[in-house]
């Protein structure tokens, strides 16, 4: 197993029913926060932190997300003619010259757990990230799978992005329970997938990042179908800690749930205000709309 993180799997293959009708021929992930599709986020949120191969496991409605990732010579060729040569950096820069794409497909959606075995054979023996595109993590400096990489480096287990989320809402995430440790770190004693209420064990919530070492694939192998009917990762994960540590970490930074539409809006209107050319006319009318 190498001591850095060198890959990332992006499960893509979900419906986003949640978004329908927009995501009715459209993938939920080329859903756009201000200029860019969130898979584009999840992935530079990836390359920030040294990955250099974006493993992509996704289904048969989800082709532009490789055609995003891929080069598109008509457009390149338009704009150039155009002179309009800022846009043709950007869109020639999506993907950086030392970073791969490589695309699986998992052919019937049976849960995140399932989708993260797909991945196996390509990352074989060495720990990965996953990054859950719905979940944008916002930080100016370090991304979140930076942060993680770092902890990664130096403790070399599997570790959960966790966050606290108000008790009502634990039915939508999987809970951990822990124990304390320094730097926003703690060590994971349990863990279940969307528990109701009552019988969550707290309200630390794991978000859509993960790092995981390669002893996850037999777990989620003999893992049956769980919460959903679907194969969940966060059995596998309860499995693995009986195996090895696991440990969750408090990011920096601010989560904007995407897959649900009152975050997406939040993404939109906080990221628009930070936008190098939009934020200022973009807060003049804002302010202008309340009334303040
Ligand atoms: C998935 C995981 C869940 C996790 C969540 C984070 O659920 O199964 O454990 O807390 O992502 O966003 P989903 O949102 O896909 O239902």
């Amino acid at each position: 197993m190498k001591n850095t993180i060198t890959k990332a799997v992006f499960p893509v293959a979900g419906l986003g029913t949640r978004f329908i009708p927009a995501t009715k021929a459209n993938p939920k992930e080329m859903l756009p926060v201000v200029d860019k599709p969130l898979i584009q986020y999840a992935a530079e949120e990836a390359e920030a932190a040294g990955v250099s191969d974006l493993v992509f496991v996704t289904g048969r409605t989800k082709r532009s997300i490789a055609d995003h990732f891929d080069k598109a010579y008509e457009l390149e060729a338009e704009l150039k003619a155009a002179g309009k040569t800022e846009l043709l950096e950007t869109v020639q820069n999506i993907l950086p010259p030392d970073v791969h794409c490589i695309y699986l497909r998992q052919a019937e959606a049976r849960g995140l757990g399932h989708a993260i075995l797909c991945a196996k054979p390509v990352v074989q023996n060495d720990a990965f990230a996953v990054l859950l595109a719905d979940d944008l993590i916002w930080n100016e400096n370090s991304g979140c799978i930076a942060q993680m990489a770092k902890v990664f480096e130096k403790h070399q287990c599997s570790i959960l992005a966790v966050e606290e989320v108000p008790r009502e809402d634990t039915s939508k995430y999987g809970i951990v329970e822990v124990e304390k440790m320094d730097g926003g770190l703690s060590r994971v004693t349990s863990i279940v997938e969307k528990p109701d209420p009552d019988k969550a064990p707290s309200n630390l919530a794991v978000v859509g990042r993960y790092i995981l070492t390669p002893a996850i694939f037999p777990e989620i192998e003999q893992t049956g179908e769980g919460a959903g009917g679907e194969i969940q990762l966060t059995d596998a994960i309860a499995k693995l800690l009986d195996k090895e540590p696991v440990l969750a970490y408090t990011f920096e930074g601010t989560r904007y749930d995407c897959g649900s539409k009152l975050g997406y809006l939040e993404a939109t209107v906080e990221l628009g205000l930070k936008h190098t050319e939009l934020g200022h006319d973009f807060a003049t009318y804002l302010r202008g709309l309340l009334g303040v």
